[in-house]
């Protein structure tokens, strides 16, 4: 690929190094079965079992359960996990960790409960003030001082790619500001991703953690080169969002024609098993590929988006009052970012499109962003989310929040190609209103 993505040919005063994150993923049916074995052989003997309550009550958490009751492991249960977690809920799990003392971790359900085992993991491992390790500017942004306890994740969703991630990402209640903790020492030892889970899941569940998994994908393979990011102070901090690579390309890539094929038939049928095993298969490959590239502008604006929802509740989440869920507030921006980002490098917006399934012969440069942006509006309307931001009760008025909202991203914004100040921001807030 080339445009300013050449990067073996890249001079200047950008990184010249990145660095390749492999993840130990066990996947196939029934494999949750194993996780009793892993653990032991992770040299386990006290485990907390992280989960929620909607999770606990269905058959994967019990078969991970006995799974390491058969395998002789002292199991304690936390199911106080809240969807879409805070500061609070974050504390709360670290306490429960620090308290147990455990000398190991399993995690059993969606990305909040995966990202809430890591950050009690890092809390119980490594003490320290809650805001310390936290990305600046909301936290300290201290980098974590060594390797965590064995953490097993047991995803039972197909998108968060949480199980593949050294990134934690919650709330913050005093700012209303989503932000995270990010460090390869929170990446799990393990996962074990077992397409089974995937059966029971309501269509809004899999459009939407399905859109979040092909988001990861495509910003993954839009961000900024690794060779046009500035240098870190040491090897030893480069980030985790270090920009598109070689290595996060294949993973990408191979994501998005996976996608392309399985996701309308993943969403519309829950009796296809074949469609959703695929989507299981490619949410892991598109978190491969994020965990060592980062995302950009549709994950950066999303925070404000699901943040500030005051109307839409989305259906089938195990959550009162208003709720947007994270990877439908990251594709209702995505077409505007797209737009946007394009003309950075308009062949991997391209490319993106074209593994989607879009027929991209013959296409100009200049239509790239707009070919991106058709392309995952037919996959909005096929698998019926919400037309815009408009839709789930945003109106131009909320467009100076939404800014506001987004800015402290920059961590992730300033991994787009294409950079986005405020004025920006509020442009492509007010673009992604409505999008047909
Ligand atoms: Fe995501």
């Amino acid at each position: 690929m080339g445009c300013c993505h050449a990067y073996f040919a890249a001079t200047g005063a950008g990184d010249e190094a990145f660095t390749m994150d492999a993840s130990t993923v066990t996947f196939g049916a029934g494999c949750l079965k194993e996780a009793g074995d892993h653990a032991r052989a992770l040299g386990m003997k006290r485990v907390a079992l992280y989960t929620d309550q909607a999770v606990a009550a269905l058959e994967h958490a019990a078969i991970v359960r006995k799974s390491l009751a058969q395998a002789g492991l002292d199991v304690a249960v936390y199911d106080e996990v809240t969807v879409e977690p805070t500061d609070v809920s974050f504390g709360a799990g670290a306490r429960f960790a620090a308290e147990g003392r455990f000398d190991g971790f399993v995690s059993v359900g969606g990305g909040s409960v995966m990202d809430t085992c890591k950050a009690a993991n890092l809390y119980a491992t490594h003490p320290a003030d809650f805001l310390a390790y936290v990305n600046a500017p909301v936290g300290g942004g201290r980098p974590v001082p060594g390797p965590l306890k064995p953490h097993i994740a047991c995803p039972t969703t197909s998108g968060t790619g949480a199980e593949v991630t050294g990134i934690a990402i919650f709330e913050h209640t005093p700012l209303r500001a989503k932000t995270g903790m990010v460090s390869r020492h929170m990446k799990p030892t393990t996962a074990l991703i077992d397409p089974e889970v995937t059966r029971t899941l309501p269509a809004t569940i899999v459009a939407s953690t399905g859109f979040d998994a092909m988001s990861h994908a495509l910003e993954t393979l839009t961000a900024i080169s690794y060779a046009r990011r500035r240098k870190p102070e040491r090897p030893s901090l480069r980030p985790v969002s270090q920009g598109a690579n070689p290595w996060s390309d294949i993973a990408a890539v191979e994501a998005l024609s996976l996608i392309g094929r399985y996701f309308v038939r993943a969403v519309q049928d829950a009796a296809d098993v074949e469609a959703r095993t695929e989507m299981m298969y490619a949410a892991t490959l598109a978190g491969i590929a994020f965990g060592n590239a980062g995302c950009h502008l549709p994950h950066g604006m999303s925070y404000a988006v699901s943040g500030l929802v005051r109307e839409y509740r989305a259906p089938h989440y195990p959550r009162g009052g208003p709720f947007l869920p994270h990877g439908m507030s990251v594709v209702l921006n995505a077409p505007a970012a797209y737009r946007y980002t394009a003309v950075a490098c308009p062949e991997r917006h391209l490319d993106g499109a074209r593994h989607l399934g879009a027929d991209v012969r013959g296409a100009a440069p200049a239509d790239a962003g707009e070919i991106l942006a058709q392309t995952l509006i037919r996959f909005m309307r096929a698998v019926e989310v919400p037309n815009g931001l408009s839709a789930v009760g945003f109106s131009p008025a909320d467009v100076p929040a939404l800014v506001a909202g987004a800015l402290p991203q920059s961590r992730v914004i300033g991994n787009a190609p294409r950079a986005a100040g405020a004025p920006e921001l509020g442009q492509l807030y007010t673009a992604a209103m409505r999008y047909w």
